[in-house]
């Protein structure tokens, strides 16, 4: 008989630690999750203007996306877990931190920089893989965790270790507790987001998806971050968020490895499904960290539903 006490709130820690986590991912996820506390805190305090360098891709940085890049690389190191990581904003090769640790994580450490500038949420995404054999081979599926943290008026954090997704808000003391555990995403479109909506000029089979969702009097919610945009889904248990190819993204504009990946694992832990039009973002083979995929996700059958579409 233990003498603990019954916990009064359920913390992140207790949560994993309840639903039967390893000690050392659970030792990870705690130190991402500080890691995005201070994620936080840099929104709040940095200068907001740009550091004057590009990522890999060539798009220009945030002080705050480099700051909060290094914040979270220095969680990683001091975690003594991972053996290496990739960051979409230095996603050209893996990069080793302790020879023998278990994880390898992929972050995008600030998503929505071009939110930052008018102060809507923000958010920071993480896929913790196993180290053996690497990346390249595999597939989402082969996650052991995926968490993302929206920051908005509060911030909240959400995970999924395979048992479900779960979510947590900072409370005041700079504590993760639980908010709402097993998220559930019905079978209802009720809400649609539709990312790199300009590829309707040349794919006429997103413009007819388009057409549908208007013609069937959907609630248009879209902010242009994918955190907040599947977040509200994931929170609201319904709906449909899209980022298709056109030209000047063939492929969409949301990468695999550091996006799509993380939130294809959480989403379809919530009983939602994800897909590139052919299959789930799950089963996409990792060829390269930055390679970019279309993403359809959300509420199964809708899913279903816009892949056909988009294949007419
Ligand atoms: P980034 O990590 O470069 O800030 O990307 C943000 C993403 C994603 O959050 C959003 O869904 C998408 O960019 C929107 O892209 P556009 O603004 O180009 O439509
Ligand atoms: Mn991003
Ligand atoms: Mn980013």
């Amino acid at each position: 008989m233990s003498s603990c006490p019954l916990p009064s709130r359920i913390s992140l820690n207790n949560h994993l630690y309840a639903s039967g986590v390893s000690d050392e991912l659970r030792h990870l996820i705690n130190d991402i999750a500080r890691g995005g506390k201070y994620v936080q805190n840099a929104i709040r305090t940095t200068d907001l203007g740009l550091a004057g360098s590009s990522n890999t891709f060539g798009e220009d940085q945030l002080k705050l996306d480099v700051l909060s890049n290094r914040i979270i690389k220095e969680e990683l190191c001091e975690s003594r877990l991972v053996h290496s990581f990739a960051s979409e904003e230095e996603s050209d090769e893996l990069q080793e931190l302790v020879v023998n640790a278990p994880y390898t994580v992929v972050f995008d450490p600030l998503d929505g920089s071009s939110l930052v500038d008018c102060n809507l949420a923000i958010g920071s995404i993480f896929g913790i893989y196993e180290s053996k054999g690497g990346l390249i081979g595999k597939k989402p599926r082969d996650q052991v965790a995926a968490l993302y943290l929206v920051y908005g008026p509060r911030t909240i954090l959400v995970y999924s270790a395979g048992k479900g997704a779960h979510a947590f808000y900072l409370n005041e003391v700079g504590e993760f507790n639980l908010l709402q555990k097993n998220l559930m995403m019905r079978d209802e479109v009720k809400t649609y987001a539709p990312g790199n909506l300009r590829a309707v000029v040349d794919t006429p089979a997103y413009r007819k998806m388009m057409n549908l969702w208007l013609d069937e009097g959907h609630t248009l919610r879209y902010s242009g971050g994918m955190v907040p945009d599947i977040h509200h889904m994931l929170i609201k248990g319904a709906g449909i968020f899209t980022n298709i190819g056109g030209s000047k993204y063939p492929k969409g504009k949301l990468r695999l490895l550091f996006e799509c990946g993380p939130f294809a694992y959480i989403t379809e832990q919530a009983g939602g499904a994800s897909s590139d039009g052919t299959k789930s973002i799950l089963d996409i083979e990792i060829r390269d960290l930055d390679q970019r995929t279309p993403i359809i996700i959300g509420a199964k059958k809708e899913v279903k539903r816009v892949s056909e579409v988009l294949k007419s």
